[in-house]
């Protein structure tokens, strides 16, 4: 699971549910990352705050008592499940909240009809891995930096499939692709070729738009 998310040291993993710890205490050990596991039972909470302890990486990793509905675990980067479908779905709106590009794994039980990025069959049975994507519906306006140009782009969404209209012709856009904040789109104008591959930011997106082999910058607003 830890090695599906990429996990490095610069992350915060928290595991959801953490038992005994051993995710969490993994994340810190093999992959020099911090971590912190949240779990409700007590007993199971001793006894992972002794493994913390035993495996040598009380500086990096605790675990702490508490609800996972409860408790806030936004700031991390990593988030680990292994839980149940049921949790996760409740699970699913707080994760979405969640800062775009967040990585989330899953072993066994996926998050309804939020279909994960990868998939993974091992000996150990299944993971599943997302991105938490951007919120980029909407109606955006991208100027280029000169000012001289315009495009109208319509974006919707469903998680992280994106569809939409772009030009004045508003022909459907392909080649989308929605990976945390990195989203990329083509679309025809008046017969010319045009690729955006944009950094959304809230309401505001950084584009580069390649038409007709060159590439320019552009900026994009949210009008709503
Ligand atoms: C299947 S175990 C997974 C343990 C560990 N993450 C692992 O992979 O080995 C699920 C754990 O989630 C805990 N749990 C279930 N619901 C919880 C909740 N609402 N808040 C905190 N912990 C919860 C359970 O007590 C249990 O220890």
């Amino acid at each position: 699971m830890l090695r599906m998310a990429q996990v490095k040291p610069t992350d915060l993993v928290y595991d959801l549910g953490a038992g005994d710890g051993k995710i969490a205490i993994a994340a810190a050990r093999d992959f020099g990352a911090r971590s912190v596991g949240i779990e409700y039972n007590p007993e199971m909470v001793k006894l992972a705050n002794c493994l913390v302890k035993a495996e040598g990486v009380a500086g990096k990793t605790k675990i702490i008592q508490g609800d996972i509905f409860e408790t806030d675990f936004s700031n991390a980067t990593v988030v680990t499940l292994y839980l149940l479908p049921e949790l996760n779905l409740r699970l699913r709106p707080t994760i979405l909240k969640m800062k775009p590009g967040t990585r989330v794994v899953s072993h066994s039980f996926l998050m309804d009809d939020w279909e994960p990025d990868e998939r993974l069959s091992s000996d150990h049975g299944q993971a599943y891995f997302w991105v938490v994507p951007a919120q980029v519906e909407g109606n955006w306006t991208l100027r280029s930096a000169d000012s001289k140009d315009a495009i109208d782009v319509r974006l919707e969404q469903t998680f992280q499939q994106v569809t939409g209209t772009a030009g004045e012709t508003k022909r459907s856009l392909t080649k989308t692709s929605l990976r945390g904040d990195a989203l990329e789109f083509s679309f025809d104008d008046n017969g010319t070729p045009v690729r955006v591959v944009a950094r959304v930011n809230g309401d505001k997106m950084d584009a580069q738009v390649t038409r007709g082999g060159k590439t320019r910058k552009y900026v994009g607003t949210r009008s709503g």
